[in-house]
């Protein structure tokens, strides 16, 4: 019989000693959706959605223009990936059961990591199964307390988790600024040993492209590697999709480390780093998201090439979702909403200032059939809440026209409703 170990407390649940107790306060997001709550909208984060969602998506029956996938080619439940997923799942099963390195390779992983590395004209490439984890893996385990690392200001969370993982010492320049990032490295590149400067092909909060050209100089001249996430310009910019590179005529080998996630344009789900065989390897056998994490799904790898296999026989799919999107900014711009830096590229931000404002807003035109989520403090900065509208090749004219009408007949009201909130909450909402 197993002893009772008496000093265990044996009472759980509310208030009970062995509840869940959190280590801090709660965060801005749960306190924008409790009051959310008491302003009667509802709580549109983690909603259950009815089938695939595609330009419009159907939840609890309903059928909503949606706005909020990164399906960016309209390539998820294309027949043939379901073809392909339907063929390797039967024969390979739904998982790779351990880590590549002990548990073995199928051959989809080494097929989909040969077209990436393909893709960009270098030597090798490896996959995660996460985005998030390939930033945070490749970050953490390459770079070091002697090391640096420079990063855009609005850098996603992943590529901050690694740097901070690394021990490197982290400077942030302010978002697509080159000439805060020369500062920054005139004043801190000497001290270290190496240091990389990180930027997005495509920033995911403002839609706007960096200096790519630029940070390669820059990149020479204080002798530092280069990473690129192409999370969002990967099947969005150049003509064939190919992402920042092909939209600025750079060669490759200019950037050290590329990376990507699988979930957006690829309809997949994971991340990949391609560059020289030396730094794939030295990843394969030391990034500890890739060593001790399991392989990708071989179901998911052969989505993933498949996905881009007609990314890359149709390139009518990225003309369509680049039209769709500068369709999207000149009528939003037309409407005088606040597109703020964006360029017209997939993502088109239409800025609201106010966290309760975006919330609102976003709320009622969940209500007229319109899904597009909110995006506020922390995520962007204080003041500069917004609508993030994700766009995708299989939107129409009509589908941007109508949504925009709506966001500017509803602007105003949630002004309205969130002043007449505050007056009657005082600093609560704040
Ligand atoms: C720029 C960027 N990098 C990395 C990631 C993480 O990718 P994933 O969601 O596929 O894990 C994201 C996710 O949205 C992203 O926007």
């Amino acid at each position: 019989m197993m002893k009772k170990h008496s000093s265990l407390p044996v009472e759980s649940g509310h208030g009970g000693t062995t509840g869940f107790i959190r280590a801090q306060s709660k965060t801005s997001l749960e306190r924008l959706v409790e009051t959310s709550k008491k302003m009667g909208m509802e709580n549109q984060l983690f909603i259950c959605q009815d089938r695939a969602a595609k330009a419009t998506a159907l939840i609890n029956g309903k059928e909503y223009l949606n706005f909020s996938t990164y399906d960016y080619l309209g390539i998820n439940v294309h027949p043939e990936i379901t073809e392909v997923v339907t063929q390797v799942a039967s024969e390979f099963g739904t998982s790779s059961g351990a880590s590549r390195l002990v548990g073995g390779e199928r051959p989809q992983h080494r097929e989909l990591e040969k077209g990436f590395a393909d893709l960009y004209g270098v030597e090798d490439c490896i996959t995660y199964v996460s985005g998030h984890a390939a930033n945070v893996s490749t970050l953490g385990f390459l770079l070091s307390s002697r090391d640096v690392i420079f990063h855009d200001g609005l850098a996603h969370n992943s590529l901050v988790q690694g740097a901070r993982l690394s021990g490197a010492s982290r400077y942030s320049y302010t978002h697509n600024n080159c000439d805060d990032l020369e500062k920054k490295l005139k004043a801190h590149r000497k001290t270290h040993k190496r240091a990389v400067i990180v930027t997005e092909g495509l920033f995911s909060m403002d839609g706007n492209i960096p200096d790519l050209p630029r940070i390669i100089k820059l990149k020479k001249k204080y002798n530092c590697m280069l990473m690129v996430d192409e999370a969002h310009s990967l099947g969005v910019l150049g003509k064939t999709g190919r992402g920042v590179r092909e939209y600025y005529g750079i060669a490759p080998i200019e950037v050290d480390i590329w990376m990507s996630t699988l979930s957006k344009t690829m309809c997949g789900c994971g991340g990949f780093i391609a560059g020289s065989r030396e730094l794939v390897e030295s990843l394969k056998y030391g990034s500890p998201g890739f060593v001790f994490s399991v392989g990708m799904p071989p179901v998911i790898a052969a989505a993933c090439r498949k996905a881009l296999e007609i990314m890359l026989r149709e390139p009518e799919r990225v003309h369509r979702l680049q039209h769709i999107s500068q369709y999207f900014l000149e009528y939003a711009r037309s409407k005088g909403l606040d597109t703020g830096a964006a360029q017209g590229y997939a993502i088109l931000p239409v800025i609201v200032g106010d966290s309760m404002v975006s919330g609102f807003l976003s709320s009622a035109l969940f209500k007229r059939g319109i899904y597009v989520m909110p995006v506020s403090f922390p995520a962007v900065q204080e003041g500069s809440a917004r609508l993030r509208f994700f766009l995708s090749a299989v939107h129409e004219e009509e589908h941007v026209r109508k949504t925009l009408d709506a966001v500017v007949e509803e602007l105003p009201k949630a002004h309205a409703v969130v002043e007449q909130y505050r007056q009657g909450h005082g600093h609560e909402s704040q």
